[in-house]
């Protein structure tokens, strides 16, 4: 069952009817859902069933934040560059995505969040927070599918609003997923207010609803950004594919080099 069965996508359409660029929209993205789920890559599990030893070592924590952080980053950077939602009703509701993400209280963000979740199981970082920034220099730190997902983020967000809403429908997949995978390692991780404050008050649900019922506001409005919207979300949904295909060969190399190292010759 795909994560969007869980959200009410109507929100949106209760007094206004569904029209067709609606409809092929949402069913677009349930099935980029369904084909992208995060979980179902071999990253996560792979993560969990490492040696343990190896999980815990500092410099592969460090990798793994730097990428999925990098990748993190991305995302919240292009947020605020969606386009088509300059009216001031619709700043109000971008306003409050910005908030969840960088206005925490007492001047906390995800960000900080998440390097501190790292931090605590050990991971020594690679970059500082404030490194995270231009998405070109961003990329001299990373490779590979990494690197496309970040160079890709920014541009795709401020066409349409596909890739924002493909990447909020998944996330909370793959924030379960990963605390899942490293609370093997480490039981204290999913407790992270990272991760915790989260699922408790299901932001990113709440965040695919909203994307959704932005979206298809917009489309009832201009349904000649409906191909524009798909080609968007599918792009994205692919690129993320990579960030796991990433992050699963570090995991890989740190799994061969413990074999090489216990392993007789
Ligand atoms: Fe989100």
């Amino acid at each position: 069952m795909s994560h969007i069965s869980n959200i009410d996508v109507s929100n949106g359409d209760r007094h206004e009817g569904r029209s067709d660029a609606v409809d092929e929209f949402l069913a677009a993205i349930e099935v980029i859902a369904e084909q992208h789920r995060p979980s179902r890559m071999p990253f996560f599990s792979n993560l969990a069933t490492l040696d343990h030893t190896t999980a815990g070592d500092p410099s592969l924590l460090g990798q793994i934040h730097l990428v999925y952080q990098a990748a993190m980053h991305a995302t919240r950077a292009a947020v605020y560059y969606l386009p088509h939602l300059d009216s001031p009703a619709m700043r109000k509701r971008k306003l409050q995505i910005f908030v969840d993400d960088d206005g925490l209280p007492g001047g906390d963000t995800h960000h900080y969040q998440l390097t501190r979740a790292f931090r605590g199981i050990g991971a020594k970082s690679v970059l500082d927070d404030e490194a995270f920034a231009e998405p070109a220099e961003l990329c001299c730190h990373l490779d590979g599918e990494a690197a496309r997902f970040v160079s890709l983020a920014k541009p795709l967000y401020s066409q349409s609003l596909g890739p924002w809403c493909a990447i909020e429908v998944l996330s909370a997949d793959w924030m379960r997923a990963l605390a899942d995978a490293l609370s093997v390692h480490f039981p204290q991780f999913a407790d992270e207010p990272y991760f915790a404050e989260c699922f408790s008050e299901m932001v990113e649900e709440r965040h695919a609803e909203e994307s959704l019922s932005i979206t298809q506001m917009v489309l009832r409005a201009r349904p000649e950004l409906l191909p524009a919207t798909i080609e968007g979300a599918k792009v994205i949904a692919e690129a993320l594919d990579g960030v796991w295909t990433h992050l699963d060969r570090i995991v890989q190399t740190a799994g061969q080099g413990c074999a090489a190292v216990t392993e007789p010759a």
